[in-house]
């Protein structure tokens, strides 16, 4: 995903204490992610995060910056949310862990109200501690639910080129991100195949029309399965909107006929919620949008607004009751410490009732639009942005060397590195690697704060666009 941990350029030497500061220790023993140390020395060492409130973070400088992206797009609900920590805290005195094999009160309440909030049937939750685990469960389900029903050849899985499921031993495989090898890590599991992504903006691959090639990539689909054998697929994983490719949101037809086209084949729909869910995109889960039903929905990030870690994966009722019966080789096999901790389950309620009291789901609808008209004024003022897109305050924005061609910057003009340098002399947390990326602020923010942040990119593209001689607006 978007790198979140590289430095804010040069700064200040660490404080004047007996005790070496937090860069200084991170540089001399923290692996942070996707950051070499020596880099991150050189550059003055890391941003420290010390403190947040709302939509923005201090650092130990004491400097307050606007987090376009909560995070990892995760903190849903915004910085300092007393209520959650509260919350935590009671549940850790009274009970601060306890094995998942017999359950708690929080686990068993947040497993009912996500049974309320997920589409359809979508009834019963295994809990973890992250999207990754989240993905990891939810295709062991999927390849044991066959088992249990009849289909033992069912073991391969179909991701999309272009999407992001996670870090660990299989979620790693799952899609792939452009410029993200994962030669380091060969060989791969068996049974992986891979299919188109519906992109809008670049849809000219596969259709004449944004809409022909969202068609075209469903029908690639089932024209996977039928060459693989339907009798050898376990599942589809998709995101509803998949955020490496710069938020691209597939048009109407894609969604209702990936749905039809694993009916038709017995295939399990997973759909990987963990960016998407819990109101990021204007609704709790972004398949509403589409009336889609996964058989398998795995979430993270905004259900505990990353106030702790926990992911989960919720199963429709008739795939989880294949594992209810009595006897060892019924229910799944599947056991993780921390998976049902009482303590960010009772977090996540509180997380969820915020999100509940304080509408926070139609804020981002509502201020997902205003935030989109704002960006496409910028697209009007700044021939370099080639696109602007999104749904709620999920929103993508595609920078290119040539509007009409729509050819991205080749590495050697540095976009990240010169966007990122802007957004940080703006006290913007914003760290693109390239020219195509994403902003999801904490659902609460406010319209004043979306013009401050709209104002920020403004700037930081204008004075890209200088540097790279490609200032003003497009002919048109
Ligand atoms: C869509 C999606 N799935 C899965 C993951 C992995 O989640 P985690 O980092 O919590 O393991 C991410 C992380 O960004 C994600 O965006």
């Amino acid at each position: 995903m978007q790198s979140n941990s590289r430095s804010a350029s040069r700064r200040a030497p660490a404080r004047a204490s007996g005790l070496p500061s937090a860069r200084q220790s991170a540089i001399d023993h923290l692996w942070m992610h996707n950051r070499g140390w020596a880099e991150m020395a050189e550059q003055g060492g890391p941003m420290v995060a010390v403190d947040g409130h709302g939509v923005r973070v201090k650092d130990g400088d004491g400097h307050w910056w606007l987090d376009a992206n909560a995070g990892y797009v995760c903190v849903n609900v915004g910085y300092g949310r007393t209520e959650i920590a509260d919350a935590a805290y009671e549940q850790m005195k009274r009970l601060a862990y306890f094995p998942g094999g017999s359950t708690t009160e929080p686990a068993a309440a947040l497993a009912r109200k996500l049974a309320t909030l997920a589409p359809g049937d979508l009834s019963r939750t295994f809990f973890c501690s992250g999207g990754s685990e989240a993905n990891e469960g939810a295709v062991k389900i999927a390849r044991a639910f066959h088992k249990r029903v009849g289909e033992p050849g069912r073991y391969k899985i179909i991701s999309r080129e272009s999407s992001f499921h996670g870090a660990l031993g299989f979620s790693m495989w799952l899609g792939g991100m452009a410029g993200r090898p994962r030669t380091d890590y060969e060989p791969p599991p068996p049974g992986l195949i891979y299919a188109p992504q519906p992109n809008p903006y670049r849809f000219e691959r596969y259709g004449r029309t944004p809409e022909e090639a969202a068609i075209r990539c469903a029908e690639a689909v089932e024209d996977l399965i039928r060459f693989h054998g339907p009798e050898t697929i376990a599942a589809f994983i998709a995101e509803p909107i998949a955020v490496p490719p710069g938020v691209a949101v597939p048009e109407a037809p894609y969604w209702p006929m990936i749905r039809s086209i694993c009916d038709r084949y017995g295939v399990l729909l997973i759909v990987d919620e963990v960016i998407t869910g819990f109101g990021r995109t204007g609704k709790w889960f972004a398949s509403e949008h589409w009336g889609v039903v996964p058989d398998i929905m795995s979430v993270a990030k905004g259900i505990v607004s990353a106030y702790l870690p926990l992911g989960a994966t919720i199963a429709r009722t008739e795939i989880a009751d294949a594992f209810s019966g009595v006897g060892k080789n019924k229910y799944l096999q599947h056991i993780l410490t921390y998976g049902g901790h009482p303590v960010p389950a009772a977090a996540a309620l509180k997380n969820i009732e915020i999100m509940e009291n304080e509408r926070l789901v139609d804020n981002s609808a509502k201020l997902g639009r205003y935030f989109l008209e704002r960006l496409q004024e910028l697209k009007d003022v700044h021939a370099i942005i080639g696109d602007v897109r999104g749904l709620g305050l999920l929103l993508g924005i595609e920078l290119v060397q040539d509007a009409t061609t729509k050819a991205p910057f080749s590495q050697d003009a540095r976009i990240g590195e010169r966007l990122t340098a802007e957004f940080e002399k703006r006290r913007i947390v914003l760290r693109p690697t390239s020219g195509t990326f994403w902003v999801g602020p904490a659902l609460c923010i406010t319209k004043d704060e979306i013009d401050e942040l709209v104002n920020g990119l403004d700037g930081a593209i204008g004075q890209v666009a200088e540097q790279l001689g490609m200032a003003g607006r497009r002919r048109s």
